[in-house]
């Protein structure tokens, strides 16, 4: 994400001597993508940041997928994974269930009332969307406060924990890229300004107000990271706390994004999903469909046309609202519904003519569209509602 900032205390000189009130030297990490060649950050410790005293196994919850075969659309009911009782004793990190995967994304979802380990994913970005519930994000670059329909970003590797707050639990759907998440290119400037055309600006991009200063020794952290058989984690002990840093500056940082700031395209006809596109992975793109005014075209018909998109596994994650195209099919709050390429889909019956005449549409979803074949996870299998693949027939299987 091309956009500097600076926070707390720093050299007026990168790579020069900095030092506390007693006269000794804080230590200089540079945090940067593609080697030295992209976006970076330059951030500075009390403590060296590579001191670790101990590395173990960290056994990761079931990452394995089955393919979508025989190839069916699917209705996930997410929130069946999390009954109430189990709140209280799940984290953000470690409690989160595979729904959904390949090898450029993983789609999980968790309801979390409980503290997260220190933790660092290093496969790649992580984008958190927030459906409900508030939380503190205490990260290495300061804190961030995190509220339903945040887009919470954490840039690969960076250490970080989820502290939920309130009364409520946290929802959060996570999308976990294998490369970095950002702004779609065509919204940026040549030199990475988000375009007078955005749907959104800088303005709307929030960034860590504070930075975190913990004492502590043997401070363990969680490390998910690339191995020969894919993803795997390992357990760092660090010397002293990571959270020690006393300013940082650079165009490498965590932020929130709200998707009420996001301000969507319409049209006198149907705008197609990538109108509504807010950010994009290595081989996915992210668009969200937020309440808005619909298509005024005096013959038009608001809701989607019927479409194969013969390139992408479509995911749409319903998080608010009413949800126009699908009512009848049973999808509600929190659920999901995969339409596979190689599936035509588009509204259930009633949805499209009933449409006609609609002005505005409440709904709100997240979308994820992937470029290749998306299997199931452990969490897909759990909270299946086998009756939707027929639901545009209105029966069942053939006999
Ligand atoms: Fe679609």
């Amino acid at each position: 994400m091309a956009f500097y900032r600076q926070l707390g205390s720093i050299p007026p000189k990168r790579h020069t001597q900095h030092r506390d009130e007693n006269g000794d030297l804080y230590f200089e990490e540079l945090m940067g993508e593609e080697g030295f060649s992209s976006d970076s950050s330059l951030l500075y410790h009390r403590e060296i940041p590579a001191a670790i005293v101990d590395a173990t196994v960290w056994e990761l919850r079931d990452h394995s997928t089955t393919p979508n075969h025989p190839l069916k659309p699917r209705h996930l009911k997410l929130p069946d994974l999390f009954p109430q009782e189990i709140w209280a004793e799940t984290d953000v990190v470690t409690g989160r269930r595979l729904i959904l995967g390949n090898a450029d994304v993983r789609l999980s979802y968790v309801v979390s009332a409980k503290e997260s380990p220190l933790y660092r994913n290093s496969t790649g970005d992580e984008l958190v969307y927030i459906e409900s519930g508030t939380a503190r994000v205490e990260t290495v670059f300061g804190t961030l406060d995190a509220r339903a329909g945040d887009y919470v970003l954490i840039p690969r590797a960076a250490t970080h924990r989820w502290l939920p707050q309130g009364e409520e639990p946290v929802r959060a759907y996570v999308i976990e890229g294998n490369g970095h998440i950002v702004p779609p290119k065509r919204f940026l400037s040549r030199f990475g300004q988000l375009l007078e055309n955005a749907p959104f600006c800088e303005r709307d991009l929030h960034g860590p107000a504070e930075t975190l200063q913990y004492e502590g020794t043997d401070v363990e952290v969680l490390v998910k990271h690339r191995g020969s058989t894919g993803i795997v984690g390992t357990r760092y002990v660090y010397a002293t706390h990571p959270f020690d840093v006393v300013g940082w500056d650079g165009c490498l940082y965590p932020y929130t994004f709200n998707i009420e700031d996001y301000e969507p395209i319409t049209g006198r006809v149907h705008q197609p999903p990538p109108a509504h596109q807010v950010f994009e992975g290595e081989n996915f793109v992210i668009c969200n469909f937020v309440p808005r005014k619909v298509d005024y075209h005096p013959l038009a018909i608001p809701v989607p046309y019927y479409h194969s998109n013969v390139d992408s596994d479509e995911i749409m994650f319903y998080c608010g609202g009413d949800y126009e195209a699908r009512k009848g099919s049973g999808i509600g709050q929190g659920s999901i519904s995969v339409h596979p390429s190689g599936h035509a889909h588009g509204p259930q019956p009633g949805a499209y003519g009933r449409s006609i005449g609609a002005e505005f549409f409440d709904e709100l979803a997240v979308m994820v569209d992937t470029f290749k074949p998306l299997e199931l996870g452990e969490g897909a299998l759990a909270c299946e509602d086998a009756a939707y693949a027929w639901s545009w027939a209105g029966r069942g299987p053939a006999s």
